[in-house]
């Protein structure tokens, strides 16, 4: 679980709030049902927050699923019998120091009041000293299910997708007919109930993972452990993450979550300091007895070389989708000068960019229009393509590198005499003269040339 921040000054160009802004400004996100003033850290993605949401993912998935042997891919319920929740551990041990302030009564995380108010006063009444002793709060977010309002009812939304892929192992080890070394990945909705949330969508009550548990032999572990650690450090840098705006840290014994023998965060230095990425954590065969013990089913691996039954050891890479999300517009963020103008960029990697090519006629008019509404048909076939006629081409390509777009393609008059058109390069503002016949491939050789690892 991650903790509290290293405060030292982060390298990002832009503050939470120019982000959370930008984000809003643009359609990305949206603080959730805000026509009723919102919901405390609910956030409604837009349209183009949907777009970079499901490149995330794919990226992930193609990364982690369809470019290999050993992992296969898993969806379960968020919502399952509660067992799982007591035998994880979860019901005893998620649990966060929770105190309040003996004068206003409101409620922090313990461990997160130093980061809040360093005088130690309270964050909510600045001035006032004193707080409640600690007492330890559970994090589940429960329902009742079925329609009889009482505890038989109680069930809970999954704090991590990681016990699905638990109680599923032996189905899926023996459906797909896997042998160790094997993983089983998924993505979906978690929920927390936590204490304290913050800084935009970087720590929420609902929020979506991407986890994956590798089940290895028992001595080949670290071996494992060292291999993912740098096998997802790899991944950000392939989707244009910069690299001195990462790094890895491994916990100190006393962080340990119930069910970690070892972890190690990827860290993102955010504009308020180191924060967790992603956790990568030795999980041991903590999850697969415990499962074990309380359904008293049988889960283990039988190894017909060895003649031998065996419980599986397990490491697992945790990332967090919204996190990464963040991330990704913080460290894509630039402004820049150009003449009197300062400029405001996102430089996404094409892989991630919600927009991979925008069409942009000179002026809507009857001869413009139909060419470009071609050229717009050519270029949704092979890319993430938008169409855009509204207001003068300046605001336009502005608009366009606001939200990352790395080519826009200008239809204008000369192409009715030479069927040609311009290809204008995000970063380096560069134009060039394309033949229409030729502007499919001109522009994957150019947003092959923009996605670069970093
Ligand atoms: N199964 C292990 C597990 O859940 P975790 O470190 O608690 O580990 C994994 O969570 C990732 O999920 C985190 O690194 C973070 O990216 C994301 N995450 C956790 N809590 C979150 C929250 N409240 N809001 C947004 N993302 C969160």
């Amino acid at each position: 679980m991650d903790d509290g921040f290293d405060q030292s000054p982060s390298m990002m160009k832009a503050d939470i709030e120019t982000i959370t802004s930008l984000a809003k400004r643009r359609g990305f996100v949206f603080p959730s049902a805000e026509i009723y003033g919102g919901f405390a850290a609910a956030y409604d993605y837009g349209p183009l927050g949907v777009e970079l949401k499901r490149n995330i993912r794919e990226q992930w998935w193609k990364s982690m699923v369809d470019e290999r042997d050993d992992v296969v891919g898993l969806e379960a319920a968020i919502i399952s019998n509660p067992a799982v929740w007591k035998a994880a551990g979860h019901l005893d041990a998620f649990n966060d120091p929770l105190v309040e302030c003996l004068d206003c009564q409101a409620r922090f995380r313990e461990d997160h009041l130093a980061d809040e108010s360093p005088d130690g006063s309270c964050p909510s009444c600045p001035g006032t000293q004193g707080f409640t002793t600690p007492k330890q709060f559970n994090m589940m977010l429960s329902t009742i299910v079925g329609p009889v309002s009482d505890e038989s009812g109680r069930a809970y939304m999954r704090p991590e997708t990681a016990q699905g892929m638990f109680v599923n192992f032996s189905q899926v080890q023996s459906t797909m007919r896997k042998r160790l070394p094997f993983g089983i990945a998924q993505i979906g909705k978690s929920f927390r109930n936590e204490i304290t949330v913050k800084q935009f969508i970087f720590r929420t009550r609902e929020f979506e993972q991407m986890e994956m548990e590798f089940f290895c032999y028992p001595e080949d572990s670290d071996e494992w452990y060292e291999y993912w650690k740098t096998k997802r450090l790899d991944w950000y840098h392939s989707i244009g993450i910069r690299s001195e705006h990462l790094r890895l840290r491994a916990h100190d014994p006393e962080e340990l979550s119930h069910y970690s023998s070892g972890t190690t965060d990827i860290e993102v230095h955010f504009p308020w300091g180191w924060g967790e990425l992603e956790g990568i954590a030795n999980r041991g065969n903590y999850d697969l007895t415990q499962h074990a013990d309380h359904s008293g089913q049988k889960l283990t691996y039988f190894d017909q070389d060895r003649n031998e039954h065996i419980v599986p050891h397990v490491i697992e890479p945790a990332a967090g989708v919204d996190r990464i999300f963040l991330t990704l517009l913080l460290d894509a963020y630039d402004e820049e000068k150009v003449g009197e103008d300062t400029r405001t960029v996102l430089r996404l990697s094409p892989k991630i960019a919600p927009v991979n090519v925008a069409v942009l006629p000179l002026s809507r008019n009857e001869k413009l229009t139909p060419t470009a509404r071609n050229v717009m048909d050519v270029l949704r076939s092979q890319f993430k393509a938008q169409y855009d006629d509204a207001q003068s081409i300046g605001r336009r390509y502005r608009r366009q590198d606001e939200i990352g777009t790395p080519l826009c393609i200008t239809v204008d008059f000369e192409t009715m005499e030479d069927d040609a058109v311009t290809i204008r390069n995000r970063d380096t503002m560069a134009q060039e003269r394309v033949p229409i016949s030729g502007l499919i491939d001109a522009c994957k050789h150019n947003l092959e040339a923009m996605t670069v690892e970093k």
